[in-house]
């Protein structure tokens, strides 16, 4: 199977990449994992909240950093309803043992969709299946990140669908 090229987005402040997750939690189904990377205040926490609200989710989201793991109930609809959001950071867990405990990959199996940050340090316990949201600035002070997506295989056949979707940042059309 051919590899889908990552997607490289340009954005321009806290909105903008709220907005890019908005556009991503359009395109989630039950099961999906999205692995959030990037040095600390890249906009992990931000690009959660922007998730959240496009799943109708009006509670505020922030850094689950000392809960390990937060939950928000998810009213969707349709045929396989999104029902949980849960959100993660496991930034404090320093072995894979203690990630793969967290057991989010099940927890995701009943209508769930589940946001990690930090989640490159989980790559080798969620990685496979995952969709890979890296979020780089050229320092903390600018407003601009590059954010990089690279799909896990339940990726493939939604690729251009995302690819669409994020259009409107993409540095390369
Ligand atoms: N383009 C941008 N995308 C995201 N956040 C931005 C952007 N420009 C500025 N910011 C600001 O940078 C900060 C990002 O903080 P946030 O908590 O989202 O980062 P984080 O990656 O979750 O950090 P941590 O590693 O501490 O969990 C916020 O204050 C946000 O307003
Ligand atoms: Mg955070």
């Amino acid at each position: 199977m051919e590899l889908s090229e990552p997607l490289v987005l340009a954005v321009t402040g806290a909105d903008h990449t709220r907005s890019v997750a908005a556009a991503i939690a359009r395109q989630c189904e039950p099961g999906d994992v999205l692995l959030l990377a990037g040095d600390l205040g890249a906009g992990k926490t931000t690009f959660a909240q922007g998730f959240a609200r496009a799943l109708g989710i009006t509670e505020p989201v922030t850094s689950p950093t000392f809960t390990l793991v937060r939950q928000y109930p998810v009213s969707g609809s349709g045929e396989r309803p999104l029902q949980t959001l849960f959100h993660a950071d496991v930034y404090r867990l320093g072995h894979l043992q203690e990630i793969a405990d967290l057991g989010l990959g099940e927890l995701v199996e009943d209508g769930g969709v589940a946001l990690v940050e930090w989640g490159d340090l989980a790559e080798p316990v969620l990685g496979e299946g995952a969709l890979s949201v890296h979020l780089a600035g050229d320092d903390g002070w600018d407003d601009h990140r590059t954010i990089t997506v690279s799909a896990g295989r339940s990726w493939y056949g939604r690729w251009d669908a995302l690819s669409s979707a994020l259009g409107e940042w993409k540095v390369v059309r």
